[in-house]
C-alpha cells in the first residue's frame, strides 16, 4: 500500500521544535473532531480534553513537564474512570485504551494537516491535577504538544528503527 493511510503514517515522526505560531481555530477543530470520532468501548466516550492554548495555561504547562518543547498548544486526554467501560471478568478499565485511540486520531489527524506532534506521558500527574483544576475521576493518559514544524525539526535518530515482525507478530500461536 502506498500514498493515503501508510504514506501519512510512515511520515509521522514525533515533532520537538515548533514555529512561534498559533494553531489555526479551524484547523484545531478538525483535529478535536478527528478525536470525537473515534471509537470507544461500548461508544461511552469517556474521555475529557483540555485544550491549553492561552499563554498563561501553557506557561503553567511548563511547570508540570519539561517535554513541552515550547509548543504553541497542547491537548491533555484523560477519561472518566466512573464512566469508562470495565471487562466484568477481571474488571479491567477500558479508559487509557479509549483515550490513547482518540489521541493517535488526533496525532494523525494533525499530520494530515501538515501540523506536528509528540505524545508525552513524562509528566507529574498531581502538578498537572492542581494547575488544571483537573477533578479526581479523570485519569490523565496522555499530553499531546503540538504546533506546525520548525524547519530544522528532524525526527530523533531511533524513529525509524523497528524490531522485525517476526518478533512482534505471532500466528496462531504465541
Ligand atoms: C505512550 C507514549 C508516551 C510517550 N511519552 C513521551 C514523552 O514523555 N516525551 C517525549 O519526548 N516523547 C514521548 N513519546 C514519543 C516516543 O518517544 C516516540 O513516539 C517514539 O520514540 C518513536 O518515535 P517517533 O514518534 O518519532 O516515530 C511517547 C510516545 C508514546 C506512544
Amino acid at each position: 500500500m502506498s500514498g493515503g493511510f501508510m504514506k501519512l503514517a510512515e511520515e509521522r515522526y514525533s515533532v520537538r521544535k515548533f514555529q512561534d505560531k498559533k494553531i489555526d481555530k479551524k484547523e484545531l477543530e478538525e483535529i478535536l473532531k478527528a478525536g470525537h470520532i473515534a471509537p470507544t468501548a461500548c461508544n461511552i466516550q469517556p474521555q475529557r480534553i483540555l485544550v491549553i492554548e492561552s499563554d498563561e495555561a501553557l506557561e503553567k504547562l511548563k511547570e508540570c513537564t519539561k517535554c513541552h518543547f515550547d509548543a504553541p498548544l497542547a491537548l491533555l486526554v484523560g477519561y472518566s474512570k466512573s464512566e469508562c467501560w470495565k471487562r466484568r471478568y477481571d474488571g479491567k478499565p477500558s479508559g487509557d485504551i479509549d483515550a490513547s485511540i482518540v489521541t493517535t486520531h488526533m496525532m494523525l489527524a494533525a499530520q494530515a494537516l501538515g501540523i506536528g506532534s509528540t505524545w508525552v506521558m513524562h509528566f507529574d500527574p498531581e502538578k498537572m491535577r492542581k494547575a488544571f483544576n483537573v477533578p479526581e475521576d479523570i485519569e490523565m493518559t496522555a499530553l499531546l504538544v503540538m504546533g506546525y514544524p520548525h524547519d530544522e525539526a528532524e525526527p530523533y535518530e531511533g524513529h525509524s528503527t523497528f524490531r522485525s515482525m517476526d518478533e512482534v507478530v505471532r500466528y496462531d500461536s504465541f
